[in-house]
């Protein structure tokens, strides 16, 4: 049997995401016997909240893992590739937010609505999924065993708090620079991001693809476990704080009526549906901040092919996309008695 309580890391503890995995700890009250907070070491010795309590951010260095049971890691790939394995080898076990581990075979990618049975195979370190792919997997999981998916064509409109703090700030500063009249400068991103789009996220590729384009494509096979859907992605970064809106076109094996989808994603955990056109009611970024589900919503036939359906997905990109799906899995280990290395 496992422990009752679990001494829990926080990896990224002072970050945008790691600051919602606080508090999503503390809001779904996870059996933490200790919580400790982790950070570089510009960053120890301050505190964060926490039930509110304040814990003082450790160095997290190759040392801190010792009796430490779960460590839930939002740091970026460079510390996750470096601190991981070290943290595996002390027998705790790794749910990372990075994109270091995701396409190991070694390592489970997991969304808990869709394979939660991948997290069997763990071997000390376990792979949250990118924030865009998330979201879309949860939609398309019941549509997939109901009818097989052929084909995706998604296009994203993905918040700048994806990119971590620094980007929220600069989208707040860079507005407030303009409406005033000033010049502004662009640290984060290429461009300017405030009242623009910018079709780049992350490194371009040899192929013309972005990398989060790619990570949509492959991490999608991975979770569905299904490497006969074709999936191809365009990834936009928008002018909005919190909440990433993805435009989904798919084709299904069997006929999908709007309806039947309507159906089976309201029937879907983690999903709520918001399809009333008539109300002008349907999913929106800022609707979706603070909330823990996946919401759809402009479900419609696309009758340029035989079984084709379009929709509007929205989530909010540091809970559902991060720090909820990552505190999910963690849940999730302790109900599959799993949360010990093998
Ligand atoms: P720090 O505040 O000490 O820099 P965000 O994604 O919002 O930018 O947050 C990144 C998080 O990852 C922060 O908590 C940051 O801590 C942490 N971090 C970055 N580099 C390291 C590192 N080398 N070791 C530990 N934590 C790190």
């Amino acid at each position: 049997m496992s422990k009752k309580e679990f001494r829990v890391a926080v990896c990224g503890a002072t970050g945008a995401v790691g600051q919602e995995m606080l508090a999503t700890l503390a809001q779904r009250d996870f059996p933490a016997s200790e919580v400790i907070p982790m950070a570089s070491a510009r960053s120890a010795g301050k505190t964060v909240q926490y039930k509110g309590q304040d814990l003082t951010v450790v160095e997290m260095t190759e040392d801190s893992f010792t009796g430490i049971d779960v460590a839930l890691f939002s740091a970026g790939g460079g510390p996750s590739e470096k601190f991981a394995p070290a943290a595996a080898k002390a027998g705790c076990v790794v749910v990372d937010n990075s994109s270091a581990w995701r396409m190991d075979p070694e390592c489970p990618l997991v969304v808990p609505e869709v394979n939660p049975q991948d997290l069997d195979w763990h071997k000390g370190i376990i792979a949250n999924p990118n924030c865009s792919t998330i979201q879309m997997v949860v939609a398309l999981q019941p549509l997939h065993l109901e009818a097989g998916i052929k084909r995706v064509v998604v296009s994203t409109y993905q918040a700048v708090s994806g990119s971590g703090q620094e980007a929220i700030d600069e989208l707040e500063e860079q507005t407030r620079r303009l409406m005033n009249g000033k010049p502004i400068v662009a640290e984060v991103y290429p461009h300017q991001i405030a009242f623009n789009c910018l079709p780049q996220i992350d490194a371009f590729l040899d192929d013309g693809y972005t990398k989060e384009e790619m990570k949509m494509v492959n991490e999608t096979v991975k979770i569905m476990g299904d490497s006969n859907i074709k999936v191809t992605a365009t990834t936009v970064r928008v002018p909005v704080f919190y909440g990433h809106s993805e435009s989904v076109n798919i084709e299904t094996r069997e006929k999908l009526t709007a309806e039947d989808v309507r159906t089976l994603l309201a029937a879907a955990p983690g999903v709520t549906v918001v399809d009333y056109p008539e109300k002008l009611a349907y999913p929106m970024a800022i609707d979706s901040a603070g909330e823990d589900d996946v919401f759809v919503g402009r479900i419609r036939e696309d009758n340029t092919i035989e079984n084709g359906l379009n929709m509007w997905i929205v989530a909010d990109n540091i809970r559902k996309g991060a720090a909820l799906n990552t505190v999910q899995i963690a849940e999730t280990l302790i109900e599959r008695d799993l949360l010990r290395v093998p």
